[in-house]
């Protein structure tokens, strides 16, 4: 618990936690968190896109690694939980397994991702796309807000954007399991300190410009404007009517720009972003469709031009049946009947099920409040969440030298 307060020390902004890709902060996090991971034994590096590695080395260094892991980075005014716990609980289960033995049976690796919540770059999953070997170069000429692009953010990093297929495993390991914040209320509800994740919808997220015509705010007849801001707010209420719809969909236009941006212009131009999600994929296919004619159909009644680009698809993952035993009989041996979710948050376990069959543990916070400074989880349940990783990779072991 103190580490998740030193690490939320480390924030781009004066007066609220905001840690994004390739900043000094997010440096000196993973500073940090390499002493914590070096005083657990762990071997540290960093690969070519900035993930800060542990590894535990193994007695076969040729057996499938067991891979642990979440995020480092953060949304604008986050928690100090969601990501962080994830490592801290991995490195905290080694401490207590490395007073156990010399070396385990197989290698044991902690992954802080360097990016997770595309904040920076608005593309998601940039550190476990590179891990499961697909981030591409497409999207190193995305721009952040100052107009840098991902290319030079990754060589300011210490990276190396020309080689960032150097990241990805190159064997397929063991298993990925993570230990994150349910970010909902379902365990405050259940009262039940963990959960183990059965499977995690999908996620699309689309950027989308709407352009109309800037023109004076105080001369221009109502009935000949091409308010592309007006436009924009009829999209973002269909979507929203789309989404009550249409059951276990959720739809969330979350940034806006409007140019250019003076009291009294038109808006000429407005871009914003949608992230839809479900854990079926072809029903959010469908309805990313039905946004998108909504969009079409809006334009066109309003004399506006739109663009519509789709920059992430990120399929719903199904985690392992056999790792959903393994993690639910962990807690039941630790006394707990873990709750079995389904997550509707996105996590670095569903570019990971590519390299790896993926598991995952909630843990309960309170209200089911995240990306939010009032994320809370207490040390009763960060406990039990410690000891059923524990418990489990213990195991993983003793099956792997049976
Ligand atoms: O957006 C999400 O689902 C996660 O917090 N990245
Ligand atoms: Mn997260
Ligand atoms: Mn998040």
């Amino acid at each position: 618990m103190a580490r998740c307060d030193r690490l939320a020390a480390f924030s781009e902004d004066p007066d609220r936690l905001t840690r994004t890709y390739g900043t000094r902060e997010l440096r000196l996090a993973q500073d940090e968190v390499a002493g914590w991971m070096a005083a657990a034994g762990m071997a540290v590096r960093r690969d070519a896109v900035g993930n800060l590695i542990g590894r535990w080395e193994g007695a076969d260094p040729s057996a499938p690694a067991l891979l642990l892991g979440s995020h480092l980075d953060s949304v604008p005014d986050a928690g100090r939980y969601d990501g962080p716990l994830g490592i801290l609980v991995a490195i905290a289960a080694i401490e207590n397994l490395n007073s156990e033995m010399d070396r385990p049976p197989f290698v044991v690796e902690v992954i802080a991702f360097a990016d997770e919540e595309g904040s920076r770059f608005h593309t998601t999953f940039l550190g476990s796309r590179a891990l499961a070997g697909t981030l591409t170069g497409a999207d190193l000429h995305r721009v952040d807000a100052a107009g840098v692009s991902l290319r030079e953010a990754i060589s300011e990093f210490g990276g190396d954007p020309d080689n960032l297929l150097s990241c990805k495993r190159p064997d397929r390991a063991r298993a990925y399991i993570e230990v994150h914040i349910e970010q909902g209320p379902v365990l405050e509800e259940l009262d039940c300190p963990v959960a183990v994740v059965t499977e995690i919808a999908g996620q699309s997220r689309i950027a989308i410009t709407v352009t109309g015509q800037a023109n004076h705010a105080g001369t221009v007849p109502m009935h000949v404007r091409r308010d592309a801001l007006a436009g924009a707010a009829e999209f973002v209420l269909a979507v929203e009517r789309l989404a009550k719809q249409t059951p276990g969909l959720v739809a969330t236009v979350g940034t806006i720009a409007v140019s250019p941006g003076a009291s009294n212009v038109i808006p000429g131009l407005v871009s914003l972003s949608l992230d839809m999600r479900h854990a079926n994929d072809e029903t959010r296919a469908r309805a990313v469709e039905t946004a998108r004619n909504s969009a079409t159909a809006i334009a066109a009644a309003r004399g506006l031009e739109h663009s519509w680009e789709m920059v992430l698809d990120a399929q719903a993952v199904s985690c392992e049946d056999e790792l959903i035993e393994a993690l639910s009989s962990a807690a039941v041996a630790e006394g707990i009947n873990a709750a079995r979710l389904t997550s509707g948050a996105g996590h670095d376990a569903i570019p990971m099920a590519a390299i790896a069959p993926v598991g995952m543990l909630f843990v309960r916070c309170e209200g089911g409040i995240s990306h939010h400074p009032d994320e809370r989880v207490t040390e009763a349940d960060v406990q039990v969440a410690i000891d059923v990783l524990t418990r489990f990779i213990r195991d993983q072991m003793r099956s792997a030298t049976a």
